[in-house]
């Protein structure tokens, strides 16, 4: 049985004094044996948000990382900086990175593989257009994101990664998948795996359904077979999001 996994992407919202705040108000509305829970946070409040989250099952991950080991990359954050304050987890080519940051996927290729070489477990975004929903290439274009976000991987990375399907439509603008369109997707996410792979890695890999979960749709997408879970944008900052986290 794969272990469910909830985290919240926190994206460009919250002061560190906002974040300490935040988590402890969230830490016992999450509090669960049954799920890992994850908050990525701004690169600016991480340490501050590991020592706040000391002695609870909260586990913090950032939002991007570089490929690179160190350098001249003026503003960027490089992996070993995250490992070294016990950042566990990095979301890899969210859709606002790939939008607004010009982020490839041969760059998520980059990222995951360096993510792994840290001992960072990457969340690795995928997820179509509304435009491209509409022409019927969504499962198309999903498999060349994951087939070239995992090149070079191996078995074992792959069954410690978490895939996060994120269609874009759905992404803060309220309109949530069905869980049917989700289980479509995450499904056909297992089998490009499993392609890939071979079964006992695509059975291992989690799968996340993200874009505008809230407590009211949660229960019924995580009860998918493919879906292990949820990326949760807007409502992982309010007190919802331990409703999110306990969703049975
Ligand atoms: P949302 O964001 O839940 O606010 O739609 C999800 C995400 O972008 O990860």
């Amino acid at each position: 049985m794969r272990r469910k996994i909830i985290a919240g992407n926190w994206k460009m919202n919250k002061t560190t004094s906002e974040t300490v705040t935040l988590i402890n108000q969230l830490k016992p509305l999450v509090a669960t044996e049954e799920a890992d829970v994850v908050f990525c946070v701004p690169t600016i409040s991480l340490t501050t948000a590991v020592e706040a989250a000391k002695g609870s099952n909260i586990q913090i991950g950032a939002e991007n990382m570089h490929f690179e080991e160190n350098g001249a990359y003026t503003g960027e954050i490089a992996p070993g900086m995250l490992d070294d304050i016990g950042v566990r987890y990095v979301i890899i080519g969210h859709s606002e990175r790939r939008e607004y940051f010009a982020e490839s996927d041969v760059t998520v290729n980059k990222k995951v593989l360096k993510a792994f070489e840290h001992g960072i477990t990457p969340i690795v975004c995928c997820g179509e257009s509304l435009t491209q929903r509409e022409q019927g290439v969504t499962i198309d274009f999903i498999r060349q994101q994951i087939k070239i976000a995992f090149l070079n991987v191996t078995p074992d990375q792959a069954k410690a990664a978490v895939i996060a399907y994120e269609p874009i439509w759905a992404i803060g603008t309220g309109k949530v998948a069905t869980s049917a369109q989700a289980q479509e997707v995450c499904k056909a996410i297992r089998e490009c795996i499993a392609e890939i792979y071979d079964t006992d890695t695509a059975a291992a890999i989690r799968i996340q359904y993200g874009g505008s979960v809230t407590a009211d749709s949660a229960a019924e997408l995580f009860a998918q077979p493919d879906i292990d879970g949820g990326l949760v944008g807007g409502a992982s900052l309010k007190p919802d999001f331990g409703k999110i986290v306990n969703y049975k």
